[in-house]
């Protein structure tokens, strides 16, 4: 029998700069009251610091950003990232353009994932702006890796706690030509050689000292010092628990919404359920550094 799972989200306190209302029990708020196209004052700034420390995906609604505005809003909070395996927007290589065009059949980030944890230095956040949106679907659902964790049983997170698992971008890398054949936001053509890179199972949020659970189905692809076949049945289970509905949130996009998620402690799942019409997104990614 699983414990209930108890309510992350809580009335928001502390707030002057910026209103901050909460929209599931797990995770995630929507902030008003602040124009990202504006270079927001450092008091600003922290409230949203502080409203995604807390709520670990934060919603901006009404939002009217050029390119290079949203880069100047991501410098704020770090270096920005250029993907290292998807074509960028042309002429702004931080900038990937998430789009599925109307007579595409794949979207991409359809599967709960945390953004190129292949990177031994995976980003902190990612900052998505939409565009343009279908009249219906699209939407983009989001995990609490902390509660994840945090549900565990005791000896779980104690077998947990000293393995390390090994990640790599092949999911993306070896099979591109396949992948851009029905996807509108292209992989970089060529053979790439395949990048692992390892990460704790159990990670330390740098900001916050809480704990998470590290593992996501594109990339991590088994324990470190195991085979793939020995680590699939416990991370199978880890994955299928991330998944459980009491840890995540749903968000309903409208043209002009951003989403903002802490990379280090969520997930995310991109619906593909708008077949016939266009989507399009502006990602900006921001650095991030070495899980511990
Ligand atoms: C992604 O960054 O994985 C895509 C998210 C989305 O399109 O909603």
């Amino acid at each position: 029998m699983l414990n209930p799972v108890p309510t992350l989200s809580k009335v928001p306190e502390g707030y002057r700069h910026i209103g901050v209302t909460p929209i599931c029990g797990a995770l995630g708020a929507e902030v008003d009251g602040v124009d990202l196209s504006t270079d927001v004052s450092d008091d600003v700034l922290a409230e949203i610091r502080k409203a995604l420390n807390e709520y670990l995906v934060i919603f901006f609604r009404g939002q009217d950003m050029t390119p290079d505005q949203q880069k100047a809003f991501g410098r704020r909070f770090g270096t920005l990232n250029i993907h290292p395996v998807y074509e960028p927007l042309p002429g702004h290589p931080e900038i990937l353009q998430v789009v599925k065009e109307a007579n595409a059949i794949n979207n991409i980030g359809d599967t709960w994932h945390s953004d190129a944890t292949f990177l031994p230095e995976p980003p902190m956040g990612s900052i998505l702006y939409a565009r343009e949106v279908p009249p219906f679907g699209g939407d983009t659902l989001f995990a609490n890796l902390y509660l994840a964790y945090e549900m565990l049983t005791e000896g779980m997170r104690h077998m947990l706690s000293s393995l390390n698992a090994v990640h790599s971008d092949a999911f993306l890398t070896q099979v591109n030509a396949e992948r851009n054949a029905t996807r509108s936001t292209k992989l970089r053509g060529g053979q790439m050689e395949a990048k692992e890179t390892i990460h704790p199972v159990v990670r330390t949020h740098p900001e916050t000292g809480r704990k998470c659970l590290y593992v996501n189905e594109p990339f991590t692809v088994r324990f470190d010092g195991m085979s793939a076949e020995e680590s699939r049945p416990i991370l199978d289970y880890l994955l299928a628990h991330i998944k459980r509905p009491e840890f995540t949130c749903r968000f309903r996009w409208q043209a002009g919404s951003i989403a903002f998620w802490d990379n280090r402690c969520t997930h995310h799942y991109a619906l593909n359920d708008y077949h016939g019409y266009r989507r399009e997104m502006h990602r900006v990614t921001v650095n991030g550094d070495r899980p511990y």
